[in-house]
């Protein structure tokens, strides 16, 4: 691998992050057609601090996959918009009741419940319009929501929400129903940003296979990472509550293995997600370094 300099690669993945939060401004002007109480609550969810991870990777898939990212920005706008869509209805009160998200107020406390509900479903349908009526050619766009609405729906995301809501401690587990329900509910939806990234940028069919081997140790190592935050995170840092898991008793890694072995976890599948892609041919340097960084920084992760 060309050695490319770390500020080379700061500098392409800052330029990636902006890029993807002015489609994201642009694409939410709604007008006066859409209500200020609907207009207000969706931007000011989904134009806060993310880190915008899910479409930074379906940027990156592109690119590696020897395509233009302009051409995924309508893609990796939607998995953004999915992603916080999730988020607003996983802090309600019915389901996690957080008030703090991204630094600031969560959505149903800065607006209320029913703006929080509305904002959620308008953001879920928007992300399928701007999939279906911006990718070209239809056949595209009719995979690409193909395979965001299999990850966003009743056996992936939501799927996974379920089980998370309705798990107790009472009812005995299992380290595999555990990574079940973290795939399902997150890691899936990471998984989809990368696979409509790789598909419009024209991937191989190696190259796919190595993204999806990556993805799927890339997810889980995800969430164990966020469950760990939850446990040895900061408020200031990460943008929302801690120590918040366990008092719910929800099924996490810490919770079910402890933290140095949720440690050990999160470092094996991070170096599986490294492996993936230690052979991937691209003639895009630059996007597999910031990829290998992004996976390499979860075990730093701080936010
Ligand atoms: C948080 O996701 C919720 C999970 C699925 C673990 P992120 O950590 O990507 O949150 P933002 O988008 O940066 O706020
Ligand atoms: C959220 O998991 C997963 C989805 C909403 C899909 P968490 O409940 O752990 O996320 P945070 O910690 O609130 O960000
Ligand atoms: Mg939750
Ligand atoms: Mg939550
Ligand atoms: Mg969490």
């Amino acid at each position: 691998m060309q050695d490319l300099s770390e500020q080379q690669v700061t500098e392409y993945l800052n330029l990636l992050k902006s890029e993807i939060d002015s489609r994201l401004d642009e694409y939410t002007q709604f007008g006066p057609d859409c209500p200020k109480t609907l207009s207000e609550p969706i931007r000011y969810s989904l134009l806060s601090r993310g880190k915008r991870i899910r479409p930074t990777m379906t940027l990156l898939a592109c690119e590696l996959s020897g395509g233009v990212r302009s051409k995924a920005m309508p893609a990796a706008c939607a998995a953004e918009m999915i992603h916080t869509y999730s988020m607003i209805h996983d802090d309600l009160p019915a389901m996690d009741n957080d008030d703090l998200r991204r630094g600031q107020l969560t959505c149903h406390i800065q607006f209320d419940e029913a703006s929080a509900i509305l904002a959620g479903d308008a953001l879920l349908a928007y992300a399928f319009e701007i999939l279906a009526r911006k990718l070209f050619p239809s056949g595209l766009a009719g995979e690409c929501v193909a395979i965001l609405a299999e990850a966003s729906g009743p056996l992936q995301l939501v799927g996974g929400q379920a089980d998370d809501m309705s798990w107790n401690a009472g009812g005995g587990t299992s380290l595999e129903f555990l990574e079940s329900i973290h795939h399902r509910k997150t890691g899936m939806l990471i998984l989809a940003g990368l696979r409509m990234g790789a598909r419009i940028g024209g991937a191989s069919e190696t190259q796919k296979k190595m993204l999806e081997e990556y993805g799927n140790n890339y997810g889980l190592a995800f969430q164990i990472t966020d469950d760990l935050l939850d446990w040895v995170g900061d408020e200031e840092m990460t943008g929302k509550r801690v120590h918040k898991d366990k008092s719910q008793g929800k099924l996490t890694f810490p919770t079910y293995l402890g933290l140095d072995e949720s440690k050990k976890q999160a470092k094996e599948r991070v170096e599986a997600a490294c492996a993936a892609l230690a052979n991937f041919k691209t003639p895009h340097q630059l996007a597999l370094q910031a990829l290998v960084r992004l996976t390499r920084n979860l075990l730093e992760r701080k936010k």
